[in-house]
């Protein structure tokens, strides 16, 4: 792994007892309004139930979102749908991927959308491309996938080598195979009231799904997204309007993330630095999705390495309602929300119900 990071081991960190004091001077008091988000659509399980009462007390514990459960459940629902719409018309959903270079990150998603798209009986199609390769050579490969009739999804893993110009990249696939919906046209419907993209990014769409199965209620709500990137917090932050949540975006420039950040309900944070979000950055009850994926040095691992998230996990599950944990909170819904938008891409095309 090229770029691990050092980071503090943020519940055992000077800053975390810190937290932790200030935490004990203002004992958890979850408003009734907080409790709404740990009610489930269904009749609220056993463990939600402890769940809610746990988070009225000081110490209080947040339900953990298991995005790796729910990807699964989506997976399996659309293995059965697309075993169904091949019964029916004989058609198989296509993905075709682009890689460009020799990232090992990049090389490591791509391969595991190959084997979400087996497992669930998606046609994979690749395309490896040297590093050095122009751009006018990825633009070939795009046109011959737009023009094939069995490739209903396109898409081109990111970042592209430096030489290369994404906008022009993206801007080549058709709006009807844009299943990372990147294209300006869909990001464009997606900014816009009663304008409908074609398809939505699929891990700030995976972050909503999460919200939605775990039955968190978004309207009316104050929503922050950390992070302003193109693939993630813009998107995000775009989505969570949709849904009627009053919106705020933290960045690199921002003065004061922390005040900001402890007003929300409902936290985004798709900002690539390990254990960024402290405790005492959340408001009690709120709910924390946490997109980061951050390599740091660990001794103790195999590959010497670990992930972790943008949120300090030990902390934050003593203050919010509930929680993504790092790995198995929002990664596996990504791939699940590809899946979807492939098999959605097949059935608008083929005009399948
Ligand atoms: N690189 C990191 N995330 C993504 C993604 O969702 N889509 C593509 N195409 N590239 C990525």
């Amino acid at each position: 792994m090229a770029s691990t990071l050092f980071f503090t081991n943020c519940h055992l960190s000077p800053f975390s007892s810190t937290a932790a004091a200030a935490l004990r001077r203002h004992p958890i008091r979850v408003a009734p309004t907080s409790l709404r988000f740990l009610a489930l659509h269904s009749a609220p399980s056993q463990s939600s139930r402890v769940a809610a009462v746990a988070a009225m007390g000081t110490e209080a514990s947040a339900k953990v979102i298991d995005g790796k459960l729910v990807a699964k459940q989506i997976r399996d629902e659309i293995t059965a749908e697309v075993s169904r719409m091949k019964e029916a018309i004989g058609v198989v959903p296509g993905l075709a991927v682009i890689l460009v270079g020799d990232r090992k990150d990049s090389a490591t998603y791509v391969r595991n959308k190959q084997k979400a798209c087996e497992a669930a009986g998606i046609n994979s199609l690749e395309a490896f491309l040297p590093e050095d390769s122009t751009e006018e050579e990825v633009l070939n490969y795009i046109s011959g996938y737009n023009e094939d009739p069995s490739v209903h999804g396109i898409l081109v893993q990111l970042p592209l080598p430096s030489h290369m110009n994404e906008q022009n990249i993206l801007n080549a696939i058709t709006i009807e195979k844009d299943v990372d919906g990147f294209h300006p046209l869909n990001i464009g419907r997606l900014a816009m009231r009663d304008r409908e993209p074609l398809f939505v990014p699929c891990t700030p769409k995976g972050c909503i799904e999460l919200l939605r199965r775990y039955g968190v209620s978004i309207k009316g709500t104050r929503a922050v997204v950390i992070g302003r990137s193109n693939i993630v917090g813009m998107p995000a932050a775009l989505l969570l309007q949709r849904e009627d949540a009053t919106v705020s975006v933290v960045h690199s420039k921002t003065l004061n993330p922390e005040e900001i950040i402890r007003q929300a309900d409902i936290v985004i944070s798709a900002a690539g630095q390990p254990h960024m979000v402290r405790g005492s950055w959340i408001k009690p009850g709120a709910v924390i999705i946490d997109v980061g994926i951050n390599p740091v040095e660990d001794p103790n691992s195999t590959r010497g390495y670990r992930l972790i998230g943008d949120v300090c996990y030990e902390e934050a599950i003593k203050v919010a309602s509930a929680v993504t944990p790092v790995p198995g909170g929002v990664g596996p819904m990504t791939i699940a929300m590809l899946l979807q938008n492939t098999l959605n891409s097949a059935k608008r095309i083929h005009k399948f119900e």
